[in-house]
């Protein structure tokens, strides 16, 4: 990283003050085995999409997924209604499932999953095909119909999977709430879905404690009136209220119903999924994804951009609760006929070498992880790494957040030994999919970057009047032309789609994100558009700021937000964990340190350690809350989904 600060600052641009330099092109033997195995290829491939995206998608659609009836048109494009492969019929379920056992994989494992106490499971396609065949009849028994909405509160079992599966069978709608949230943001999903049934388990593991997920559904559903029955899944035994007529033993259901369920043929439109977001403010907005197109791009993003290989143990380390275990542990890999490994319970238990000893256990050669796992893997220490052989992995994976070129690097060499490429992935529950990331057989990786846009999707990068910006400034990051995998509206709120993604910049998806491209054509996303610090006329990106902190050999973490000064319109107030501990002279060392590596205007103004950054439960750092503390204000918006809230405490109490 070195200085370098653009003064001609034109309306709405941002300053970028970081200058990454090292560059990872793939190893010769990776590059050998790939399906994209030079930029040339990518980029012949992307071009071709660009000149006709219509002919790109439809070839694309008729290869990879299995139609009933074909479609007769690819797109219907209203801005900002897309309707894809209309006249289709379809079934992502068929697609997971049928599809590949019909290939000859039927006994090939789907799914590997281990239980947080340790336990194992191997499912075979053939096994997965009649359990969501079983779950389906069970749906229907319970009079669910397609475009009946289920919400699904369940720990990372394979029967989560199975859940969504079973859904997208009969054509109902799943809605799933990571089992991490409260009674109160059930019933809130649930209302505002008009969920008519409950899927949930007894109780889950976390940490070697048990937690009673029932106890909490229980809660949320007296204030669910639309939720008719509730279908639990004995996981771990515990005493589980039931209430006589409106729940029901997952097992005891499931026991009567027979093994073969046919796929519904469905519209290519059908909605397959909700999936609530709250956004950085307010109400949660329930993102509506359909099947055809939504399927496609989850299944051709997978095998691009994971570069898959049929003897690939692939493991995607999110929950199904979030669109990353939505896209990348369900729909995409099961289309593609993976092995994907999933584990129920937390990184750190019973140490925190857990991760390490799967990958070990399992030979996982593909591994997709986010930003705040890996901080925190570098604040456990190297011993838990170093205990194990994780000569497996041929390829790393990073989604939720930018990664720091100091946690890239390291990622790069404690984890890939130095030979894995690390894919950066920028994409958004609203987008279905990954949009940027290095095809890691064809792209040369710089870290922190998210490298270059996918097939079919056309990036572009604007100022306030909706120009875009010069190459080398930051603007706010949309995207030009529809795309498969694109949300299909908010449910229920359709105003609220048109007027957050599409009126800002007109006949442009908002991504709410800002981003910047280097010379050599590379996408660098600069964070969200609300958290763009103003210090004397200067926009300036957190992440940058947050790098140069993290690249302080004492800093696990770090977060910065802007906060009123009279002088300079903003100053930088700094948040940041350490990795040992605090001290007068650490402050003063910190503030010289980002002086040094990014320059004097984005050196912090005020740098307060905590033990703990407030995340969302999926793990972003929460920007907007740390504003409030930063300028002294009562927190405000939502917060059902802080992970924890005690940390916000800690924060007020570590206020100078
Ligand atoms: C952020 C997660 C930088 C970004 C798939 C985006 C990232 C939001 C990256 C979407 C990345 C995700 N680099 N920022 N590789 N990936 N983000 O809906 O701000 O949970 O808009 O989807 O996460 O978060 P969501």
């Amino acid at each position: 990283m070195s200085q370098n600060v653009d003064h001609s600052n034109s309306e709405g641009e941002i300053d970028t003050v970081m200058v990454e330099q090292r560059l990872f092109p793939p190893a010769d033997e990776f590059r050998a085995k790939s399906q994209f195995k030079s930029l040339e290829e990518y980029q012949q491939f992307y071009d071709a999409a660009v000149a006709d995206p219509i002919a790109f998608w439809s070839a694309q659609a008729k290869e990879h997924l299995h139609w009933f009836e074909p479609f007769t048109q690819t797109l219907d494009w209203n801005c900002p209604n897309a309707r894809w492969f209309l006249g289709g019929k379809t079934n992502a379920s068929y697609n997971c499932l049928d599809a590949n056992v019909d290939a000859g994989l039927g006994d090939k494992v789907a799914i590997v999953w281990e239980g947080e106490p340790g336990e194992t499971r191997q499912i075979t396609y053939r096994e997965l095909q009649e359990e969501v065949s079983q779950f389906a009849n069970v749906l229907k028994r319970l009079g669910i119909h397609a475009g009946d909405v289920v919400s699904i509160y369940m720990p990372m079992t394979p029967e989560l999977a199975i859940a969504m599966l079973a859904c997208a069978r009969i054509g109902a709608v799943h809605s799933v709430i990571f089992a991490g949230f409260s009674a109160e943001a059930i019933a809130d999903r649930n209302n505002d879905a008009g969920a008519k049934l409950q899927l949930t388990s007894d109780g889950l593991y976390r940490r070697g404690k048990v937690l009673p997920l029932k106890e909490t559904v229980d809660q949320a559903l007296s204030k669910s009136p639309t939720v008719e029955n509730c279908v639990v899944l004995k996981r771990v035994g515990n005493e589980t209220p039931m209430t006589a007529g409106r729940d029901h033993w997952w097992h005891e259901l499931a026991s009567q119903e027979s093994r073969t369920c046919p796929a519904e043929q469905l519209d290519s439109e059908s909605p397959l999924f909700i999936l609530y977001t709250s956004g950085s403010t307010g109400k949660p907005k329930g993102i509506r994804h359909t099947t055809a197109g939504y399927n496609l791009y989850a299944k051709r993003t997978f095998q691009w951009v994971f570069d898959h290989q049929a003897d690939d143990i692939y493991w995607c380390t999110a929950d199904c609760g979030w669109i990353t275990g939505h896209s990348y542990v369900v729909y995409g890999p099961l289309s593609a006929g993976a092995t994907v490994l999933m584990y129920e319970g937390a990184p750190n238990y019973p140490a925190e070498d857990r991760f390490w000893e799967i990958v070990e256990k399992y030979r996982v050669t593909v591994l997709y992880t986010a930003p705040t796992a890996i901080r925190a893997f570098i604040k456990w220490g190297d011993e838990h790494v170093e205990k194990h052989d994780l000569s497996s992995l041929r390829l790393l994976g990073s989604v939720g957040e930018g990664i720091n070129p100091q946690a890239w690097m390291w990622y790069h060499e404690k984890i890939g030994g130095g030979r894995c490429p690390i894919v950066d992935t920028w994409w958004q529950t609203e987008t279905g999919g990954i949009m940027m990331s290095p095809l890691p057989g064809a792209i040369a990786t710089k870290p922190g970057s998210c490298t270059k846009p996918l097939p079919g999707i056309v990036p572009k990068i604007v100022g306030e009047d909706g120009m875009e910006v010069h190459r080398g400034r930051g603007g706010m990051l949309c995207i030009d032309t529809p795309w498969p995998g694109m949300l299909r509206g908010i449910w229920g709120d359709e105003q609220r789609y048109q007027d957050q993604y599409w009126s800002k910049v007109p006949g442009m998806y908002l991504t709410g994100d800002n981003a910047r491209q280097d010379s050599d054509g590379y996408y660098w996303i600069m964070g969200r558009i609300d958290d763009v610090i103003n210090v004397s006329g200067h926009r300036l990106s957190t992440i940058e700021v947050e790098s140069a902190l993290v690249s302080h050999p004492a800093v696990a973490e770090a977060a910065v937000v802007g906060k009123p000064d009279e002088i300079k319109g903003q100053a930088i107030a700094a948040f940041v964990t350490l990795r040992g501990d605090a001290s007068e002279e650490l402050r003063k060392d910190l503030k010289l340190h980002v002086r040094k590596e990014i320059g004097a205007l984005a050196q912090p103004d005020d740098i307060r350690f905590t033990s703990a950054l407030p995340k969302t439960r999926s793990g972003k750092i929460m920007r907007r809350l740390l504003r409030d503390i930063a300028s002294g204000k009562e927190q405000s918006g939502d917060t059902s989904t802080l992970e924890d809230y005690t940390v916000l405490a800690k924060l007020r109490d570590d206020e100078e």
